[in-house]
């Protein structure tokens, strides 16, 4: 039987569909609910040659005020578990599902890993284009393939792990912009947990006699952090971090450290440091800046917020003036961590 085509909306207003809180309205919107419409949705676009998008939830998008073409809304919402053997449990799910609901999901049955994941905004099928990571965990590491349509090859393929070249804040999927449209993610739970409390605000949660917390501790804990430091993006519009944390070499790092002894930095793989970006922004004198309608937030630097109001462009040019007044204080270039459509 073929499946119902994607239901298609024109002229749709995206504003509570982006976390910035963007007006935007979008030409043409399609809402796949289920991946067997991609293929016949696909080659009508490419006929029609019109360029097109995916919006997961919205979290890490600065949106224009008009979006012209096609614009697909990813609502596949599946869920099961594959298999489990002595070792490890495989949990299939599909890319609309909210990300927070699942990482709850996972602990309430067990499936340990994802709580340091806790509260990211967004959604599974978005987890892995910029393989999202917080408290010391990236979610590559829990990943075991994905199935996505590949509109270059027009047909679905699925990507074991390796080939996802998962790494800060990229992937395949991050450098091939355009080409895939992820539908399915398939998780790999191992059975043997461990806590991940190397980050410096959760080591400091579980020190001493609290020193064996459970996964549902640390995601509760990752809450709490979060609510703390960054904004709910449901009261005040951002798309949390909004520039990459720099990655220099040693040699970089040697030299900058001396002229700036309170440097920010984490280790990161051999011969290279990685800088906490909200450090050089605070340093700069951006925190709780406000310009116009939009702003730099009042306890973490690294995210930008929209108070209201605010479009791309004056998002955009606030991001300028930081990086270029960062590169001026500290010679980095910070590279803006949203996709800007
Ligand atoms: N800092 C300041 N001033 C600020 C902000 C930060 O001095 O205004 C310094 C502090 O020393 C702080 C350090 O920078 O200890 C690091 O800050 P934080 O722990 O808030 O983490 P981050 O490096 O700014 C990264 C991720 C976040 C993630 C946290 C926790 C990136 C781009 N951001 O932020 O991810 O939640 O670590 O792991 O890697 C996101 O990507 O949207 C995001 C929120």
């Amino acid at each position: 039987m073929a499946p119902n085509p994607a239901k298609l909306t024109p002229n749709m207003g995206l504003k509570h569909r982006n976390s910035f809180g963007l007006d935007s309205t979008a030409e043409l919107v399609y809402e796949i609910s289920s991946a067997d419409q991609l293929p016949t949705l696909m080659k009508a676009l490419e006929e029609k040659k019109l360029h097109w998008r995916v919006l997961g939830g919205g979290s890490n998008v600065i949106l224009p005020e008009y979006l012209p073409g096609a614009t697909l809304l990813m609502n596949i919402r599946d869920q099961e578990i594959l298999k489990s053997d002595t070792q490890n449990t495989w949990l299939s799910v599909g890319a609309g599902v909210d990300w927070h609901e699942l990482v709850a999901w996972t602990l309430e049955h067990n499936l340990l890993g994802l709580e340091n994941l806790a509260l990211i905004p967004g959604t599974v099928g978005a987890a892995p284009i910029q393989n999202i990571g917080a408290y010391g965990v990236e979610v590559g590491e829990y990943i075991d393939s994905i199935e996505a349509f590949d509109s270059a090859a027009h047909a679905f393929v699925t990507l074991p792990k390796e080939a996802c070249r998962f790494a800060y804040r990229d992937s395949y999927f991050k450098q091939n912009p355009n080409r895939f449209i992820v539908t399915k993610v398939v998780f790999k739970f191992p059975k043997a947990w461990q806590a991940r409390l190397q980050y410096a605000d959760l080591a400091k949660q579980f020190m001493g006699a609290n020193s064996n917390p459970s996964a549902k501790q640390i995601f509760d804990a990752v809450c709490a952090i979060r609510s703390q430091k960054l904004p709910n993006p449901k009261v005040i519009g951002n798309a949390g971090s909004f520039f990459q944390n720099p990655i220099i070499s040693d040699a970089q790092y040697e030299l900058l450290i001396q002229q700036f002894p309170g440097l920010v930095s984490y280790p990161d793989i051999a011969g290279k440091r990685k800088l906490a970006a909200g450090w050089l922004i605070d340093q700069c004198g951006f925190k709780g800046k406000r310009v116009g309608s939009v702003g730099v937030y009042e306890k973490q630097a690294l995210v930008l917020v929209n108070h209201g109001g605010g479009t791309s462009t004056d998002i955009l040019n606030l991001a300028k003036s930081i990086q270029e007044e960062v590169n001026d204080q500290f010679g980095i270039e910070l590279q803006i961590e949203p996709n800007i459509l």
